[in-house]
């Protein structure tokens, strides 16, 4: 029996076995996806043991991607770009391979969203709001899909400018004060801050001088629409809200463990919705 895992610290309110838990259900695998909460101290030891505990794999979350960056054998390109992991596995030469699948997730979430064709709609260009761990992911996703400009407005510029150095042709720096002024040349809006989230403040922001063919994205899916969301889709524009990212960047990890891509249905997004809201 092919056995996966999440591991965090904590680890109870992950969602991703409910995931995996349907998608093996629907393919009808006999397997197992668990959730392994690991102590920051005890997860070297954690990942050591993994084969031995028979594991195939699994999904690596906060607080320990940028650990498990430093500790697995083999880096995929993209993870050293993000300089996190959060999916491992084996190769065949049974080296633990340390991959990202968070930028990957999130773009291919927008082609299902918008339509492949929003790259040309949205002129290439791309405003990201914060500059933590998720931004740096989307802005790698945007690369690799080929947009031409990308800003990224940070609260505290110097993480904003940290991301300048992805790739210096593309990628710039833009203050938070000039939010405002940066919104007509953009053409798609990601917000990766944790403002309106529950619980944390609102995105006070008028989305009126955007392009009228600029799309909004969120990564907050607590609550799904959020006020960001409300107001664009209230001014007319596509909004893509932050579950499908969670959704789409479970697939690659699925697909090596267990061998079958999975699909993200809309059975399997209503799954999860009424158990957020639940
Ligand atoms: P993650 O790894 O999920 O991206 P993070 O590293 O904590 O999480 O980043 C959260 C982002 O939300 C940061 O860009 C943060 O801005 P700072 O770098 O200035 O902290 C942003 N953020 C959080 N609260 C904010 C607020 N009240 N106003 C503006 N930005 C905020």
């Amino acid at each position: 029996m092919t056995k996966a895992f999440v591991v965090g610290h904590p680890i109870a309110h992950s969602r991703s076995p409910l995931i995996h838990g349907h998608w093996l259900a629907e393919h009808g695998i006999e397997g197992s996806y668990e959730r392994v909460d690991v102590a920051p101290d005890a997860f070297p030891e954690f990942l050591r043991t993994l084969r031995a505990c028979g594991f195939t794999g699994g999904n690596v979350t906060i607080p320990h991607k940028e650990a498990a960056f430093a500790l697995v054998d083999v880096l995929t390109p993209r993870a050293k770009a993000i300089g996190a992991v959060n999916t491992v596995s084996f190769d065949a030469q049974g080296r633990l391979v340390g991959d990202n699948t968070d930028a990957p997730g999130f773009i291919a979430h927008l082609d299902g969203s918008l339509g492949a064709d929003w790259v040309e709609r949205s002129g290439g260009t791309a405003l990201v709001l914060g500059a933590g761990g998720a931004a740096r992911a989307i802005v790698v996703g945007l690369l690799e899909r080929g947009l031409t400009r990308i800003r990224v407005a940070n609260r505290t510029r110097a993480r904003a400018e940290a991301l300048v150095a992805l790739d210096p042709e593309r990628v710039a720096a833009c203050d938070w004060a000039d939010l405002p002024a940066a919104l007509p040349g953009t053409g798609l809006l990601v917000n990766t801050t944790s403002l309106g989230m529950v619980g944390h403040g609102a995105l006070d922001l008028d989305l009126t001088p955007l392009p009228a063919t600029a799309c909004v994205a969120d990564i907050v899916y607590v609550p799904l629409e959020t006020p960001l969301l409300a107001a664009a889709r209230a001014w007319g524009l596509p909004a893509v809200d932050g579950l499908g990212m969670l959704l789409h960047q479970a697939v690659p990890g699925f697909e090596r463990w267990f061998g079958v891509r999975p699909a993200v249905t809309p059975a399997l997004r209503e799954r999860l919705v009424a158990d957020l809201q639940g």
